[in-house]
Order: C-alpha cells, then sequence, then structure tokens
C-alpha cells in the first residue's frame, strides 16, 4: 500500500475513531491505560485554547484532523474551527458526525474479530460550527484566510515535505495567535523521503533533532512559549497497543 493509501483503509479508520472517540474501557480492555495516555485529541485542544489570549480565539485550524475529535473540542474555545485532512475516508467520517453526531464502527478485537462500537461527538458541542475539507498541508490554497489557533498534532513526520508546510505557517497564524505542533518525531522515508526530514538525522555527522529543526525554521516568526511531554495510546487490537510520547511545542506568532 502506498503511504498517500495509508489513512484510507477501514482498519485506520478504527484505529482513529477508537483513539478519538472511545472511553477507557474500549481504548485498553485488559488493563489499566498508562496514566495520562487517553483523551490526546482533547488535551492537544485545550492546550492550543489555554495558551491563546480570548481576542484570538475566533477562528481555528486543525491541520491533519483525522476523525474530528479535536476539532470538535477546539469549538468549546473558539467562535468557528476548520478541520484539514488528505485521508477521503477520514473527512467522510468527520463530515458523518458532524450531520448525525454519531458513527457506527468495529473495535478490531484480534485478527478477524470485532465489536461493534459508536463514535459519539461528546455532549456541549456545537457541530454547526466545525467545518471540514479535504486538503494538503504541504499545498494549502491561498484564499484559506488567517486564524488564531492552528494545531498540528502528529502531522509533520507524516508529511512528504514538512519543510513546505511549516513555511505557510507565519501567513497563517495571525499575529498574536497561537501555533501548536506536537510530534513523535517517527520519521519514516516511506512517509518523509529521508532528505526532508525536519529531524532524527546526522547532518555533517552532527544529531539534528526535531525540536533544534523547529526553533531554527519558526524562530524567526514565531516566539516559543512551552514545551510539554504529550503521552497517547492507539489500541491495534485488544492485546496490542501503541504507548508513544508526543513532544507538544507552543509558539506565538510575532506582532
Ligand atoms: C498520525 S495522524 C494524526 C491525526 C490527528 N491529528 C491526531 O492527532 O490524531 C496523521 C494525519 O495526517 C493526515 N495527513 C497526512 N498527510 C497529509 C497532508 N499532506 N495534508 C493533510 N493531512 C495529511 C493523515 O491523513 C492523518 O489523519
Amino acid at each position: 500500500m502506498s503511504t498517500t493509501q495509508y489513512y484510507e483503509s477501514g482498519a485506520l479508520l478504527a484505529q482513529y475513531l477508537l483513539f478519538h472517540y472511545g472511553d477507557s474501557g474500549e481504548v485498553s480492555p485488559h488493563a489499566p491505560p498508562p496514566p495520562g495516555s487517553l483523551e490526546f485529541p482533547a488535551r492537544c485542544a485545550s492546550l492550543c485554547i489555554e495558551s491563546t489570549p480570548e481576542p484570538h480565539r475566533g477562528r481555528a485550524l486543525d491541520l491533519g484532523c483525522a476523525v474530528g475529535r479535536a476539532a470538535y473540542e477546539l469549538s468549546r474555545g473558539c467562535g468557528e474551527v476548520l478541520g484539514i485532512d488528505y485521508s477521503a475516508t477520514f473527512v467522510d467520517a468527520c463530515l458523518a458526525l458532524k450531520r448525525d453526531g454519531r458513527l457506527r464502527y468495529r473495535l478490531p478485537v484480534e485478527g478477524d474479530i470485532s465489536l461493534p462500537s459508536i463514535a459519539r461527538v461528546p455532549a456541549g458541542i456545537s457541530r454547526d460550527s466545525v467545518h471540514f475539507s479535504r486538503g494538503d498541508a504541504c499545498a494549502l490554497p491561498d484564499d484559506i484566510g488567517t486564524f488564531g489557533i492552528v494545531l498540528m498534532a502528529n502531522l509533520i513526520d507524516r508529511l512528504s515535505d514538512p519543510a513546505a508546510c511549516i513555511a505557510r505557517l507565519p501567513s497563517l497564524v495571525r499575529p498574536g495567535g497561537t501555533l501548536v505542533i506536537t510530534t513523535p518525531a517517527t520519521w519514516m522515508p516511506g512517509f518523509t523521503p529521508r532528505e526532508n526530514w525536519l529531524g532524527g538525522r546526522l547532518v555533517d555527522g552532527r544529531p539534528l533533532r526535531t525540536i533544534d529543526a523547529l526553533h531554527e525554521k519558526l524562530d524567526p516568526d514565531f516566539q516559543a512559549i512551552g514545551s510539554h511531554d504529550m503521552p497517547f495510546l492507539i489500541r491495534e487490537h485488544a492485546r496490542k497497543f501503541q504507548w508513544s510520547v508526543a513532544l507538544a511545542t507552543v509558539w506565538r506568532r510575532r506582532e
């Protein structure tokens, strides 16, 4: 399967519906989940909102929104939210959740065995203020406008050209607005040609880490205002999980 097709499969759709909307017993049925590893999209959205002064909470963008939970959570603090993802399968799921507030899917158990479940947009969220469209984070349209909050959660190490995406950020985030980038720094040649990796490689024999590359690229237009470790747990099936600790960095667009 090509990496552009990776997020189109039914298996990945179920994995992300569970990751975004599943409860503790569904995500980790046989043991307590590692502390603080659930509700990753909601924690990302809270970090965005808490980091952003009130006047800049009008319009938010969730770039690489997958099945939309962080976009919905951003709407608790922002007037209007746009979620963009490259995967047509994921954007269709976002639109079904917007229309119906719920989406039936099957939880992977083992092999061909699965159980029925339902992803639900949490209560108290106005679905009307959240919009979704399909798009390429490396080639966003010129007329997309500006945002007081831009969230890029675990996106940069899945892009073919992360530098192109980052170069667009100064014209995307309003002066005084907030940019939140989280990444587990899982650089893989299948998603990002090695020469485009922002970090995780040796340059002239010296290690280049993702955090250093982010500073190099963002410091001219953004002030770094915070850095956090954010664990998250993704269930592959009932007895197999990915436990990761993303690096979350928070940036203020210089005035
Ligand atoms: C690792 S997932 C993270 C999803 C979500 N932000 C989260 O934290 O759960 C990466 C997401 O980026 C999306 N994606 C990959 N390449 C993209 C691109 N060029 N433009 C927009 N989205 C992209 C994938 O479809 C997938 O939803």
